[in-house]
């Protein structure tokens, strides 16, 4: 048996990437990866075989790096933002039984580059919600929302509209509006990737259109703040400590 990392390689930019994380990449053999993702560290893959697919060849790609695992390659398989979260941590320990030569390196994930680019929106209890609805029904997703709304959490929204998907971040939207007010909402599209953009704004002014696949939305809670065009969720020190 060779060695299986499980990579998550950040948002984009390679100084993001964590030491751990780019120590395994150069010491594999092979690297697997979603298309994009092998894109996004083409030049530190250098002459390294590959293998990538695209969405909905989760399956294959993690059986592939396995069996070349297990005849004694040492494999990445990379996976952008964070390893575990939406991606394929979970599906490598489920597709196999031997756990003793895989590790699972942590990524940074999407909703903590999108709120550094933000300002500091998620100093207080955070929610990430997905959007797809490939592998969860909307109507879960709609009672996760409702949980939201009572908690008054941050949400960062993931997967939040799709060529197919265009209509369910409106009726999250619509939701929050109804039960929170005009919460202040920070949109970040290719986070630290070319063509980033960053844009702060409010429920009822908000720009469906820029929204796509590459976007993350932080919807803060009903105190957060904006102050000199950064998005600030207060975490209660000045509160309870200041004078
Ligand atoms: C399948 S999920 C993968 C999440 C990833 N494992 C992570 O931890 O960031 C893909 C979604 O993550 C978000 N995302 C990931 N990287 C992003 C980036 N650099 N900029 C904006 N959104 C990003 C988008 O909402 C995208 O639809």
């Amino acid at each position: 048996m060779g060695k299986l990392f499980v990579v998550g390689i950040g948002p984009g930019k390679h100084d993001l990437i964590t030491k751990r994380g780019l120590d395994a990449i150069l010491s594999s053999d092979l690297i697997c990866g979603y298309n994009k993702y092998i894109d996004l560290i083409d030049s530190l893959i250098g002459n390294k075989p590959t293998f990538s697919n695209g969405m909905k060849g989760e399956i294959e790609r993690v059986k592939f790096a396995l069996n070349k695992a297990k005849s004694g390659k040492t494999v990445s398989l990379v996976c952008g933002g964070d390893s575990s979260l939406y991606a394929l941590a979970s599906l490598v320990f489920e597709l196999c039984e031997d756990f003793e030569n895989i590790e699972i390196i942590p990524g940074i994930t999407a909703a903590l580059s999108v709120s550094a680019r933000l300002g500091a929106p998620i100093c207080e209890d955070l929610v990430i919600l997905s959007l797809s609805d490939l592998l969860t029904p909307f109507e879960i997703i709609k009672k996760r929302v409702d949980a939201i709304n009572i908690g008054d959490f941050v949400t960062a929204i993931y997967n939040p509209k799709s060529k197919k998907r265009d209509k369910y971040l409106k009726v999250v939207l619509e939701s929050f509006y109804q039960q929170r007010g005009n919460l202040i909402c920070g949109i970040v599209k290719n986070c630290e990737r070319d063509n980033e953009i960053v844009k702060i704004t409010k429920i009822t002014d908000f720009d469906y259109d820029i929204v796509d696949m590459s976007t993350v939305v932080i919807v803060g809670n009903t105190k957060t703040y904006l102050k000199n065009g950064k998005m600030i969720t207060p975490r209660g020190y000045l509160r309870k400590y200041g004078s």
